[in-house]
Formats: structure tokens, sequence, C-alpha cells
């Protein structure tokens, strides 16, 4: 059965503040995820499923401070599959990820191209914070003053576009964890349709807590409040020398990243901006070549 989805809008008790990083990873822990924070009055995530009740939709938010405002029916959809843009190849550096439908796989090199089925996982590319991490591992591929990575860490893999990318430039072992278990069905199927075993790219509901590094390159195409309240996770799990690179942050929210990071050591090397979203490189040592 085809259940519609359901938009589920809280709003702090009686107006009080929150700390919005720490809703955030509850509500990551307790498995709700797409969550939106609006100015830190509203939170807003979308379920799937028969009408969620008051009750079901008050445990979701238990001990958080928050109160139900509304649950509104939207149309589930599967709108990457739908939409034709998203079918256009996308270059970025070494790599070109070809999107496709159906079941005919399309023509390609498989040293450059990465296919990719669209499906309920994000991921295809044609977002720049998708795209940004994309070209930056295929830079990093190509300096000769960077290290080789061993072993790679996606965190929130979604389509497993960044996870696939990684393995083929550098052909290492790569975990791929998500918390969405219609992404990690997507990745799973992407790694697949590239002939990628789970032996070179493991896709997991593994939480990042219990990952066990180190890793010599992270990716997290995330948003803010993730890479923020996960900091000391990332730190715990990447190797002394190993390189992170983060998206997911919009133009105007890069000065509370870089602060955040900067304040706790790291050293930004690489910063992009593109419609509107930043991409970062960091190291946590001075020596890495990072300013
Ligand atoms: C913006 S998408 C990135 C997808 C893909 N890596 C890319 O770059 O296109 C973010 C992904 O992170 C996942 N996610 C959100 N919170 C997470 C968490 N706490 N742990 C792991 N994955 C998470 C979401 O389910 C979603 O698939």
């Amino acid at each position: 059965m085809n259940f519609p989805w359901w938009r589920i809008t809280f709003t702090p008790v009686n107006g009080a503040t929150f700390n919005s990083a720490d809703c955030l990873r509850q509500l990551s822990e307790r498995g709700v995820n797409a969550v939106e924070i609006n100015a830190n009055k509203e939170v807003i995530f979308y379920v799937e499923g028969a009408t969620p009740s008051r009750i079901e939709c008050e445990a979701l938010v238990a001990d958080l401070g928050l109160e139900l405002l509304t649950v509104v029916p939207i149309e589930q959809q599967n709108w990457v599959a739908k939409c034709d843009e998203l079918l256009t190849p996308v270059d970025c550096g070494r790599i070109r990820i070809l999107p496709f439908s159906g079941d005919a796989v399309p023509q390609h090199n498989p040293a450059r191209d990465l296919l990719l089925r669209p499906g309920m996982g994000f991921g295809t590319g044609h977002h720049s914070t998708t795209r940004t991490i994309v070209q930056f591992m295929s830079r990093l591929a190509e300096d000769s003053k960077f290290t080789q990575p061993k072993v790679i860490l996606d965190i929130g893999t979604g389509s497993g576009v960044l996870a696939l990318a990684a393995w083929k430039l550098w052909n290492v072992p790569v975990l791929g964890i998500d918390i969405d278990p219609d992404a990690l069905a997507n990745a799973r199927e992407n790694c697949e349709i590239n002939g990628i075993t789970s032996n070179q790219v493991n896709i997991s509901d593994r939480p990042l807590e219990s990952c066990a590094g180190p890793f010599d390159l992270i990716l997290a195409n995330l948003y803010l409040e993730i890479l923020i309240s996960y900091e000391h996770l990332i730190r715990g799990l990447l190797a002394p020398a190993g390189r992170l690179i983060v998206s997911g942050v919009m133009s105007r929210q890069s000065p509370e990243l870089s602060a955040h990071y900067n304040k706790l050591g790291w050293h930004m090397i690489t910063k992009e901006e593109s419609d509107g979203w930043i991409a970062c490189e960091y190291s946590l040592s001075s020596t890495t070549g990072a300013k």
C-alpha cells in the first residue's frame, strides 16, 4: 500500500528557546530526518505511513520541549526519478555522474562514469552540495601532496553517490552510512549497478557513534546543525593527517560553521561557494598544507 507522507510541525512549549543542534541530533537518533527548523520557532519533519495519531507524534518528540502544531498530508513523490533534468550527466572533474532511468544501462566508460539510478536517496550530482564534494575529491586524487587514503567514510550517503565516486577515484574500502532506509536501499542498488561489492563500498545503517576509525577521508554532506553536533565524533574518527570534506551548509550559515570548526582547531584548506551553498575541506593537522 502506498501511504502518503505527513508534514508534522511542532513549536517549543510556550515559545521557549531550545537548542536546535541538540534537538536535531536527538531526532536523528530517533530515526526522524528531513527536519527543518524555522527561526527556532518551528520544527518540521516528514513521516511516511498511515495518519499519525497525536500520541505517536508526541512520542517522537518526547522530552524535547516541543508541542504539536499541525499534521498535514503531502503526496509521496519519487521526485528524483520523475524529473528529466535530473537525468543529464554531471561532470565533476575525473568523475562523470551518469544518472539514468529504466533497465537499459547507458553506454559508459567504467573508469570515469558513475552510473546512478535516481530513487529516494538524495544525490544525483545536480545539487551543488553533492557536485562540489565530488570536484574536491577529484582534485585531491590528482594532488601529489595528498597521501592517498586507505579507507573512507561517507556520512549521510543518500544515493551512495559520494561513496561510489570515492571508490572510483581511489579503489579503497568506503563505508557509507545513512539513517534513512530508503536511501540505504537506493545506495545499495547503485553499488550493484556499478558492479561494486559490499567489501568495496559498504552501505550501512550503523550510527556514526559505532563506526570504527580511523578514516583517512571523511565526507559529510549533511546540514549545519548536524555538522556542529557531530564534530567531536568526526574528530575521533579522522586519521591524524586525514581530510574532512563537508557541505550542505548554506552560504549565510558559513560564518557559524567556520567559527565552530576554527575554534576547535580545524584548519580550512579549501572553501567553495556555489548556488548559495558552501563546501569546505578541513584537516586537523596544520602540516597538511592547510592555510
Ligand atoms: C543532503 S543528503 C546527502 C546525500 C549524498 N551524500 C550527497 O552528497 O548527495 C543527506 C543525507 O544524510 C542523511 N542523514 C541525515 N542525518 C543523518 C545522520 N544523523 N546520520 C547519518 N545520515 C544522516 C539523510 O538521510 C540524507 O540521505
